[in-house]
């Protein structure tokens, strides 16, 4: 099959050298062929070559990255427990404060893909310890806010939260400093709204943090609407991180 497609070019090409050599004759005109034919068979030769390293190399890669998965999956382990700290400019309430410190445990289980999160008590106060579940599967974000002893529901917003692989990665690169290096504070506020009287909905890790608790779901507000003194009376700060910077989520009940 593949010998018939090499053969039929040198006999398609024989009239146009025996038209191009004009007077040279019959013995002219055999001479130029074997050279074409070789010529020929080792471009095919070189594009089989081509190809077969191309597929090799191809191999070559996919077997690579499925070693370095294989073995990246497994040296992972199940849970990791990383206790972090940050420091930070404090530039919400007062740009002279300076340097705040904000200490947290984190949890990461990169197979159930979901993260917890334990903020203390902050020595200067200003915000309330807390527990938070990231569940990456549900794509859901609860906040149990220990000195209200409620639990609050709201869609998981990943520009502000790592995935578990991610800051598993990161937590370990800042683990050899102990610190991240200065970072900065974001804000969000959010306001209570429905009771969430169906608690099995949110998924087996939310569950488990917020049974038997008071559980609201949450709504962002838009940034334009800042809280009203009166308002702020009714509103609760939760600082932590989950990324490269602090977030201050500020839970504001109904009003
Ligand atoms: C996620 O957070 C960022 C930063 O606060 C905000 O700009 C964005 O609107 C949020 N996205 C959602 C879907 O809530």
């Amino acid at each position: 099959m593949v010998k018939i497609g090499v053969q039929q070019p040198p006999a398609a090409l024989k009239p146009e050298k025996e038209k191009a050599a004009g007077g040279d004759g019959a013995a002219g005109a055999e001479e130029p062929a074997p050279p074409v034919q070789g010529r020929r068979s080792s471009l095919s030769g070189v594009c089989y070559l081509t190809m077969g390293l191309l597929v090799l190399l191809l191999g070559l890669v996919f077997a690579s990255m499925y070693v370095y998965r294989y073995f990246f999956i497994t040296q992972l382990p199940r849970e990791s427990v990383f206790h972090c700290g940050v420091l930070y400019e404090d530039s919400l309430y007062s740009p002279f404060r300076g340097q705040l410190e904000l200490h947290e445990d984190v949890k990461i289980y990169i197979e159930e893909n979901y993260e917890q999160i334990n903020v203390p008590l902050p020595r200067f106060g200003g915000s309330d310890p807390a527990d938070i579940i990231h569940d990456f599967q549900r794509g859901l974000t609860a906040y149990h806010d220990i000195t209200l002893d409620k639990c609050y529901v709201i869609e998981l917003n990943t520009t502000i939260v790592m995935p578990p692989r991610n800051l598993w990665e990161l937590l370990v690169n800042v683990k050899k400093g102990t610190y991240l290096p200065q970072t900065y504070i974001i804000q969000e506020e959010m306001i209570a709204t429905e009771h969430v009287s169906d608690m099995e909905q949110l998924g087996s890790f939310i569950y488990r943090l917020c049974s038997g608790k008071e559980t609201y779901r949450l709504k962002r507000r838009s940034a334009r609407r800042r809280i009203s003194r009166r308002e702020a009376g009714n509103c609760h700060r939760i600082r932590h991180f989950e990324n490269t910077f602090v977030v201050e989520t500020v839970i504001c009940g109904k009003s």
